[in-house]
């Protein structure tokens, strides 16, 4: 049995890459996915003895995604384990790693040490270009070489406390858009089923009338996390606004994002 467990959150794919390939150089398992786990009985038979527990995962809106606060939330602790976390974010982190110390210490444990790597962007308009990816992925090599580094030693580091005001400040501005967001869906829909594979909620279903398969709808669990529009391959989904870049990481597949199983 493997010492380390690794847990991502990831919506285009980013923090999944980052944390396969974090997983591969410190020779643990392939990482399991937070909202594959959720629907699994136990979501946390994994991490019954291991020593080191790890989560990757994307800022959103200035913190960590609200799937993973709930799920570490909930999740047993041991006192005495390493635990660490791996960031990917675009633009700027915020209180990211303050939020887990915080979920950790309510139960008695800490966060031992905290990396962020910078991604390619999935928010805001225009793609990232190839050469934007690519240079993305090779700094996140470098990185991650230092990150494997320091778990399989178990070092601890004074990760950055960005300002836990402006973190919590946009959290609020933001939290009613994540609950009140409302997405269309236009005629190149092919009814593909992807955004339903990749939705992390569980959140979108396409519909049957009789024999017609007609247009994916939402319910109300939606994360706002934009798995949906930023996967779709006909470029169907949108927010009112229209603007949005689309990309997925290059590496990664829709059947990879949240699968209960890793394979
Ligand atoms: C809804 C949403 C909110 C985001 N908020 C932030 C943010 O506050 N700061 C930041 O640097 N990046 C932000 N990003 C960008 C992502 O953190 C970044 O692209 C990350 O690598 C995506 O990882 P993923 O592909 O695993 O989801 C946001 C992305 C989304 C979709
Ligand atoms: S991913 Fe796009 S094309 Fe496929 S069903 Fe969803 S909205 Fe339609
Ligand atoms: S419906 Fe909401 S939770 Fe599901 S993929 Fe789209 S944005 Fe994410």
């Amino acid at each position: 049995m493997s010492d380390i467990v690794i847990y991502y959150f990831s919506a285009t794919g980013n923090s999944l890459a980052a944390a396969r390939a974090l997983a591969e150089r410190l020779d643990a398992p392939l990482p399991i996915s937070v909202p594959g786990s959720l629907v699994n009985d136990d979501p946390y038979s994994a991490i019954t003895q291991v020593k080191a527990v790890g989560f990757v995962f994307p800022v959103q809106r200035a913190t960590i995604p609200e799937m993973l606060r709930g799920f570490i939330k909930a999740m047993p602790v041991n006192r005495h384990g390493y635990y660490f976390a791996l960031a990917t974010y675009s633009l700027f982190g915020s209180n990211v790693f303050e939020d887990i110390d915080e979920l950790l210490s309510a139960k008695g444990a800490m966060l031992n040490y905290a990396a962020s790597v910078r991604m390619m962007g999935n928010v805001g308009v225009g793609e990232p270009s190839d050469a934007t990816i690519q240079r993305r992925l090779s700094q996140m090599d470098t990185k991650l070489d230092e990150v494997a580094g320091a778990v399989s030693y178990h070092q601890e580091n004074y990760f950055p406390r960005a300002n836990k005001l402006l973190g919590e400040a946009v959290r609020r501005f933001t939290e009613n858009r994540r609950r009140t967001i409302v997405f269309r869906v236009d005629k190149h829909c092919k009814k593909c089923g992807i955004c339903v594979q990749v939705c992390p909620a569980q959140n979108i279903r396409i519909p049957k009338k009789g024999s017609t398969i007609l247009a994916p709808v939402r319910s109300d669990k939606c994360e706002a996390c934009l798995a949906c529009v930023h996967w779709c391959p006909a470029s169907a989904v949108g927010t009112p606004t229209r603007l949005h870049t689309r990309y997925h990481n290059p590496m990664i597949s829709p059947q990879q994002l949240n699968q209960t199983v890793p394979d």
